[in-house]
């Protein structure tokens, strides 16, 4: 018997609650004792009743048993879902030798509301919002629209209603969407742990709901309440006012049906929160507080009734929440001056702190947050720009109070406290890290500490700027969806975490940020409609698109997308002359070192290339969806693009770009970038590279001299054409500019620029641009790369630098657990490999010599220069600088090869 599929996904996600796809997608691991094995067949049955599944009957769903290898994003193709129902699926599997497994364990999903017309809430919020007069002077500082809009970060605002339950219930469940963000209360019990709910959205084109199930919150009388925050629900941000829908279905257990919803019996408040804003931060009046508001019997007769007001169109939210991922805890505290206490953290991270403070009523107490210090130890603002980001909390004065904010986040490593009513304590403010809560999956650790210090600065930055999309940055006045930063952060990301829910959102953001130009905005949501993009931002749509066809095998994607990316590379044809972009293009090479906007780096070449780079893409993406033509036309025309590249910027920039005759500098990134595609015409390839590693060594001193764009390329560049020492070397480098330079600066996430710059202007301490590297690690360190879709083949081929010992990682893909690690013993080198059952792989073990001995648990596989034993499912290739190629199927694989 071998072992049944684990891991059941839904859509990717583990018995989710709130699919609104009428055929959703299945996913599956597996594992086998045997080496090289693969699924040769499926059985899928899904049910209407778990009970069913025990008799192993599928009543919606029997597959039977399908003849096929894939186990990921299987479609469901059974009798048709309905909404706001419980189904129930388990599968079987035949391994190739035709050997059946028993069924997996029983894995469920639910359907929120399939249908718009399941809605039946109506959409509510207050009436001083819902008129333009009062809503401005609510929303501005002057009360009328100026220029910058001052805002006046308008007060949250408290709904609620009381029901009753005549009958013991089988199951509740909650749809909401409360824009900008809520929180949701139910019999005085906060609901659920997510943190600015919902995903930012561009609200005009769509909105997200959240669905709970509070079967277990329920009671006979029961009283809800929702607070709403701005967020950027409001006018500065292109949209209105803050308002709500919710919708809770009810399934009593005699099987009836109820339905409770938002409507004009609700009642409306103010409350203590008297000013809330992404970048403002919140102000609290305890004094303010209405207890028991949110319970039922509370009297709210002096509240007001809600207006009933325009909505939005809803989709199901279906990625994970923001949730808070680690409580951190202040590593210092000191009072640079009376009154003043400033805490540090010893991390740069984003999210608030909790208070706990006694004292007298009506004292305001202040925290402000930053990512730098001065030298007289208080907190340097001048990164957060015109971000207000602070919390005044004004106490109630009675007993120990607990306070931290709800609508509001920050991106800090001091907090500076001030109004404190005695002396305050390490234990007075508990710092909370949190983000759009991505599982982790990737994981790498080696000998080289430097390097594991970029690893984990590029994971604390990474983390830092997702907020239900991929921010810039997370302290100052933007925070926004910088699609450059995104695209080229996303395959480190994807390597690191589950991102397939949240880029699945991402795109449909895209997608909907397009116009009917086929432009898109370099923000996305375009909060900032900054249109049409740098096609280095714009790229993100091609970028993602394909990784998530890559790293998830997911073909849906590609076919939602398909027209939309066309549209948009259209866009950059039509506005292309003789297939050289001019237009759009403002950032190009962004923040080399010593520059915003490159000096060394035309901006036309960066915008030409990634317009040949996307092009690429869709013609690709045409072949995988069958689209003949298109395939045609744009392989011809990235044929054209690129002799017209070449015509352009070949003798006249990316070789011989020098500022002047005794300055010997060219630009790193116009000679990596058309490496990288293999755009160089081949006679001219090898002096091309060759111009690339004299400057590195000779001008640039093994130092990098790249912005966003070129970074992302040059490490692979170097190691794909033979140079991955001198990658190694630049990505050590302690002197300026290099990852080490931060590091050395104390850097502790990564920086917008190369330069340590702490006064005001592009100088975030928590950006993610650069953390392209990380994925250097993986690829090269380790060796890991995937050569198809869903890691169905894969090459590990690790780089030993000389003064590293070991190497790992792990990465738990689609397909399952993807080992590989290596360690210098004293006179053996040991590669250790795991390898997911269903793929193949190129496993280059390194040697010294061709005499070395190979060994593949006890086994001599490699002897004398060729492969002594033919082992079962360890297949010799070839022999090329300095590494054995054998093919490997699945299983787990421990070489040892006397290396030394
Ligand atoms: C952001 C960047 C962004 C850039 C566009 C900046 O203000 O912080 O990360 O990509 O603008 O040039």
């Amino acid at each position: 018997m071998i072992k049944p599929p684990y891991k059941l996904r839904c859509e990717y996600l583990e018995n989710p609650i709130e699919i609104d796809s009428p055929s959703p997608r299945f996913s599956w691991v597996l594992e086998h004792e045997q080496r090289n094995q693969c699924q040769s067949a499926y059985q899928i049955i899904v049910s209407s009743q778990r009970s069913l599944l025990s008799s192993e009957e599928g009543d919606l769903w029997d597959t039977g048993k399908i003849i096929s290898e894939d186990h990921i994003n299987i479609e469901y193709n059974g009798k048709p879902l309905k909404s706001n129902e419980q189904y129930y699926w388990r599968v079987k599997w035949w391994d190739k030798d035709n050997t059946e497994s028993s069924f997996s364990e029983v894995s469920s999903f639910e359907t929120a509301l399939l249908e718009d017309s399941d809605w039946k809430a109506k959409w509510i919020s207050k009436k001083e919002f819902v008129e333009k007069e009062t809503r401005h002077t609510l929303q501005y500082k002057s009360g009328g629209r100026n220029l910058f809009g001052r805002l006046r970060e308008v007060k949250a605002i408290y709904l609620r209603k009381e029901f009753n339950l005549e009958k013991p219930i089988e199951k509740a469940k909650l749809y909401i969407c409360g824009l900008g963000y809520y929180v949701l209360k139910i019999n005085g019990r906060r609901i659920g742990n997510r943190i600015l709910d919902p995903s930012q959205t561009d609200y005009n084109k769509i909105a997200l709901y959240s669905t709970y199930d509070i079967t277990t919150d329920l009671q006979k009388n029961n009283a809800i309440g929702v607070i709403l925050g701005n967020g950027r629900c409001i006018e500065l941000y292109g949209y209105d006012f803050p308002k709500l829908i919710v919708q809770i279905h009810i399934l009593y257990k005699d099987g009836t049906n109820d339905i409770i919803c938002s409507d004009e019996s609700w009642k409306v408040s103010n409350g203590p929160i008297l000013e809330n804003g992404i970048y403002y931060g919140e102000r609290y009046n305890a004094r303010l507080e209405m207890t028991g508001w949110d319970t039922p019997n509370y009297d709210d007769s002096e509240w007001n009734n809600v207006s009933i007001v325009e909505g939005y169109n809803l989709a199901s939210q279906l990625m994970q929440p923001i949730q808070i991922s680690q409580v951190m805890n202040p590593k210092n505290m000191s009072s640079p001056q009376p009154g003043v206490y400033v805490y540090d953290f010893g991390q740069n991270f984003t999210g608030f702190v909790r208070l706990k403070v006694r004292g007298p009523k009506g004292v305001q107490v202040t925290l402000k947050f930053a990512e730098n210090i001065n030298e007289d130890g208080t907190l340097n603002f001048a990164t957060n720009r015109t971000a207000p980001v602070n919390e005044i909390y004004i106490l109630k004065g009675n007993g120990e109070e607990i306070y931290q904010p709800q609508f509001t986040y920050h991106g800090f490593r001091y907090v500076e406290l001030t109004g404190f009513p005695g002396v305050p304590t390490m234990e007075t403010i508990e710092g909370y890290f949190f983000h759009s809560n991505v599982p982790k999956v990737g994981d790498f650790i080696c000998s080289n500490d430097l390097i594991n210090k970029i690893h984990k600065n590029v994971i604390w930055g990474q983390l830092s700027n997702l907020m239900s999309i991929p921010t810039d940055c997370p302290q100052r006045d933007e925070r926004h969806g910088w699609m450059g930063d995104a695209q080229l952060s996303a395959e480190e990301a994807i390597l690191n975490f589950d991102m397939a829910r949240f880029y699945t959102k991402y795109l449909r953001d895209i997608k909907l940020a397009q116009k009917e130009d086929g432009s898109l905005s370099d923000v996305v949501p375009p909060y900032w409609p900054i249109y049409p993009a740098d096609p280095a931002w714009g790229a993100a749509y091609a970028v993602i698109l394909w990784y998530m066809y890559w790293y998830y095998d997911d073909i849906r994607v590609l076919k939602d997308h398909y027209e939309s990316l066309k549209k948009y590379i259209e866009f950059l044809s039509i506005n292309a002359n003789d297939n050289i972009v001019t237009v759009g293009g403002k950032y190009g090479d962004w923040c080399p070192p010593m520059s915003i906007v490159s000096k060394r780096t035309p901006l036309e070449l960066v915008s030409t290339w990634y317009y040949y780079h996307d092009t690429l893409i869709l013609s690709k993406i045409a072949k995988i969806l069958g689209h003949e033509i298109d395939f045609n036309r744009y392989t011809e025309k990235v044929k054209e693009i690129k002799d017209d590249f070449n015509r352009e910027f070949l003798m006249r920039t990316y070789k011989y770009l020098k500022s002047s005759f005794i300055d010997r500098a060219i630009s790193q990134t116009s000679n990596v970038l058309p490496l990288y595609l293999n755009m160089v015409p081949e006679e001219k390839e090898k002096s091309i590279l060759n111009y690339l590693i004299d400057a590195i060594r000779g001008h640039y001193d093994y130092h990098i001299d790249t912005g966003i764009v070129g970074t992302r390329y040059i490490f692979e560049v170097l190691t794909d054409n033979g140079y991955p020492e001198i990658a190694y070397k630049m990505i050590n480098q302690t002197s300026f500019p290099g990852y080490g330079y931060m590091i050395k600066e104390g850097a502790t996430t990564l920086w917008e620029r190369w330069e340590k710059l702490e006064s005001s202007g592009m100088n975030s301490h928590n950006h993610i641009m650069l953390g392209s590297v990380d994925t250097w690690f993986y690829n090269t360190l380790t060796g890991i790369s995937s050569l198809s879709p869903g890691w169905e083949k894969l090459r590990v081929k690790p780089f030993l630098p000389e003064d590293m010992n070991y190497a790992q990682a792990t990465l738990n893909t689609i397909k399952g657990l993807i080992y590989s690690s290596w360690e210098k013993l004293e006179d053996t080198l040991i590669i250790t490999l795991n390898i997911p059952v269903g793929c193949k792989v190129e496993a280059w073990i390194p040697i010294k010599h061709e005499r070395n001995i190979i060994k593949e648990g006890d086994t001599v596989i490699w002897e004398e220069g060729k492969q002594s034993e033919s082992k079962l499912s360890i297949e010799f290739k070839e022999i090329k600088d300095n590494y054995v190629l054998f093919g490997l199927g699945s299983g787990y694989y421990k070489f040892s090869v006397d290396y030394f």
